[in-house]
């Protein structure tokens, strides 16, 4: 399993080396992130592999030493591990079928456990951890059985089986001038030559080789030869990709076609908490974390629940202390790290921390965690990294699926990060038994949609941008929520501040009474997220009356509202609307037209909004 990059070429004699497109197109998915590499290509001599953990320098250096033959149809991929650690064994490609298949997958199959069991009960044998072995298997088998010895057949009748999410490639030794694909959530594109053809995870895995692509739909196989391709269904149906012309420059696709990361992130955030959310919830309904190592006996003992971050991520600790708490009845502190194990903290063996980082490798919150451990806590991390060094050190980790955020400022990782912790709230309800299974099976359907609606705010964001555009001198902005408002406050300041350098200063819109409320002046713009009209305890009327008391010493009021609260506009210079959603769940949505205005602010301004001015991603230094 994995969330890189997948290539595959398949070429005439006239056609380029496969081993040559394929690498060149890893080289060109390496910014997906990644933590371990491979190819396979089909030779004289049937299937030929070679893999290594780590960087693509890696391979190659592999390669170096044990080089591969020529041959003009191969596969290869790079792997952001995510159940199964990045290792040699776990690297794809993976063979079945006596070693004559090999298949390569980004995406998370949830249904591979059980699937494994069939198949070991039929005598097959693993060797890696991952799912993605068990779906080679699977069509392997097929292909031997049922198939009769067609690829496409073979991939068509396990898709069918399959669940979750995935891009599968496949090359078998007995049909050598074939490469069958196959996509559900999970991206794939098809690159057309001149006698050969190309499959990528984007366009950017063969855009040095042609620009003709066809993009492929929900549910759909392609099968390429040197000079067709065919794309049905998984039942085999005839089916149609989409045809267009790739006018991307190489960087530009490495982007998705945004003009930045930091865009390209804010807009991969439906599929961050989709994908975060993928594969959580068992048969009967119940949350199954996989990866969460600690025994249920000692989470149901946990009387209180400390919270290690440091700024994005502990803004998304504190948007979650709202949910355990009103989940779980258990407390939860949420410490920025760097002062946690200053203060003489109250841990003991029922206190469970959980360290978020999108990292894994943020200095300050490795040693809080350890200074935890050492006081005989738990340590859970939240990470959106694979194998580094938080999660390697904690008692469990519960995996966020962001893929790798590359821009400096986060955003797709704090969503994701508040979307693995309210699963971690749920699950413990589960556990302790303050959740009825059709409670978390609602907020799961919740939480389901929440990726959707995500999206909505992406399409409507033009007229934030507008705004944005208009506001590049400004010096100032204030920030105000209530409740699980205001740590979406403190992050939509933080953008601000970390794209645009602004001063910006995020408010719990109770507190500007108690002395913030002398800030303002004529023209002030504050941004005020309103929380729901709906529900019994609303704080809705408390923070219009706080709009008015702003409004009455001269602030421009720019407020995120729900879609329906037309109360809010008599009070606002500008509103912008988030779909109606469950309290709880709203600073999903919320957070999104702030992240926008940070970033087209800081554009309108010219800066770098991947790599801002004294900041790095990652803080490894105390
Ligand atoms: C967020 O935009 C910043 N880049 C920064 O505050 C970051 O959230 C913080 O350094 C923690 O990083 P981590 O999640 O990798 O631990």
């Amino acid at each position: 399993m994995g969330r890189g990059g997948s290539a595959g070429t398949l070429a005439g004699p006239e056609g380029h080396g496969a081993l040559d497109v394929v690498l060149e197109g890893l080289r060109r998915l390496e910014y997906r992130g990644y933590d371990s590499a491979g190819v396979a290509v089909i030779t004289g001599n049937g299937i030929e592999s070679r893999k290594k953990s780590g960087k693509l320098t890696n391979l190659l250096d592999e390669l170096q030493a044990n080089p591969l033959p020529e041959s003009l149809t191969g596969i290869g991929h790079t792997r952001w591990a995510t159940h199964g650690g990045p290792t040699d064994r776990n690297a794809h490609p993976h063979l079945a079928d006596g070693g004559k298949l090999a298949v390569i997958h980004n995406g998370i199959i949830e249904n591979f456990a059980e699937l494994k069991r069939t198949l070991s009960a039929q005598g097959v044998e693993f060797v890696s951890e991952t799912d993605t072995e068990v779906a080679a298997a699977l069509i392997g088998e097929l292909f031997r059985g049922e198939a009769g010895g067609d690829l496409t057949r073979a991939m068509q009748l396990a898709c069918q089986r399959l669940e979750g999410a995935f891009t599968l490639l496949a090359i078998h030794r007995d049909q050598p001038d074939t490469v069958v694909a196959a996509r559900r959530n999970s991206p794939l594109v098809v690159g057309l030559g001149d006698g050969e053809n190309f499959l990528g995870s984007d366009v950017s895995g063969f855009i040095d080789f042609t620009r003709r692509a066809v993009e492929l739909g929900q549910d759909q196989i392609v099968t390429i030869t040197p000079d067709s391709f065919e794309v049905t269904d998984f039942n085999g149906k005839p089916a149609q990709g989409r045809e267009f012309q790739v006018d991307w420059d190489a960087a530009a696709a490495e982007k998705g076609g945004f003009a930045s990361f930091m865009e390209k992130e804010i807009n991969d955030q439906p599929e961050a908490v989709a994908q975060t959310l993928l594969g959580r919830a068992g048969l009967d309904g119940k949350l199954q974390l996989d990866e969460l190592r600690i025994d249920p006996s000692q989470l149901k003992a946990v009387d209180k629940i400390i919270v290690l971050a440091c700024g994005t991520s502990a803004y998304a600790g504190q948007v979650a202390k709202y949910a355990i708490e009103h989940w779980c009845r258990i407390p939860v502190e949420v410490e920025l790290s760097h002062e946690f194990r200053y203060r003489d903290p109250i841990v003991n063996a029922n206190t469970l921390v959980v360290a978020i980082s999108q990292s894994g490798e943020t200095m300050d919150t490795l040693m809080a965690a350890r200074y935890a451990q050492e006081q005989g806590a738990k340590v859970l991390a939240i990470c959106n990294t694979n194998g580094s060094t938080i999660p390697r050190e904690a008692d469990a980790v519960l995996y966020t699926h962001a893929g790798p955020e590359i821009a400096v400022a986060s955003t797709k990782a704090f969503l994701a990060q508040i979307t693995a912790a309210y699963l971690l709230g749920l699950y413990l309800g589960q556990l302790r038994g303050n959740l009825f299974t059709g409670q978390i099976r609602d907020i799961l359907a919740d939480l389901a949609k929440v990726p959707a609606k995500i999206q909505t705010v992406l399409d409507d964001s033009d007229q934030v941008k507008k705004l944005a555009r208009t506001m590049a001198d400004t010096r100032s902005v204030l920030f105000l929520g209530r409740h699980v408002g205001f740590p979406v406050a403190m992050e939509g300041a933080l953008k601000l501040k970390e794209l645009a350098y602004i001063h910006a200063e995020g408010f719990a819109a109770g507190e500007l009474k108690h002395g913030p409320i002398a800030l303002i002046e004529e023209g002030q713009p504050v941004f005020v997220i309103v929380p729901s009209p709906r529900g019994r305890n609303s704080l809705h009327a408390k923070v219009v009356s706080n709009i008015q008391e702003i409004r009455a010493r001269g602030a421009k009021t720019i407020v995120i509202a729900e879609e329906g609260d037309t109360a809010v506009q008599a009070y606002a210079e500008h509103v912008f609307y988030i779909p109606e959603t469950p309290t709880l769940l709203a600073p999903l949505l919320a957070t999104v037209p702030l992240q926008v205005f940070a970033c087209e602010l800081a554009t309108a301004k010219g800066y770098d909004v991947d790599q801002p001015r004294n900041l790095a991603k990652s803080v490894t230094v105390e």
